[in-house]
């Protein structure tokens, strides 16, 4: 399966009118999971990388919710670059995939849906350490 299968693109159906748009994202129909968490970034600029990270539980669902930003992920081999600059799309990135988060415009809000609760044990910060975790479990 390639990376674009692993974290498809999302397209929420648009249900606004002549009053404003109007989107709905629901747990485990509109994404593929409930949703215990959600959180917003915003404020960082074009020269802050952040995530950095990949997850050993919790799945996630990006949606710039305001303005644009980048994502990068991968999977230690292949690597995808999204842009997330419409309301209406998300991208789904599964447990174990590396992600990192840039070029946000001064008006990005990137909404963020996760299947988990925080549990700062479960985050993978080391790219070398999350490359030879993958390794060892490609191998098994
Ligand atoms: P961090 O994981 O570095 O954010 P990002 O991946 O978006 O760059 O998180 C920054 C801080 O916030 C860190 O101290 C952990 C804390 N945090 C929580 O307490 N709960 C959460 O759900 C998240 C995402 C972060």
């Amino acid at each position: 399966m390639s990376l674009k299968d692993v974290c498809p693109i999302i397209q929420f159906p648009d249900l606004g009118d002549e009053r404003g748009k109007l989107v709905v994202i629901e747990g485990a129909r509109s994404i593929p999971f409930e949703v215990k968490r959600v959180f917003y970034i915003y404020d960082s600029d074009s020269t802050v990388v952040r995530g950095k990270h990949a997850n050993r539980e919790s799945e996630f669902v990006l949606i710039n919710v305001a303005g644009q930003s980048k994502v990068r992920i991968t999977d230690g081999i292949e690597e995808l670059v999204v842009e997330l600059n419409k309301p209406m799309m998300g991208v789904y990135i599964p447990k174990m995939i590396w992600k990192d988060m840039y070029d946000f415009s001064s008006d990005s809000v990137l909404l963020v849906l996760a299947n988990t609760h925080y549990d700062g044990n479960e985050y993978i910060r080391n790219y070398d350490e999350y490359l030879k975790i993958m390794l060892e479990e490609k191998n098994e």
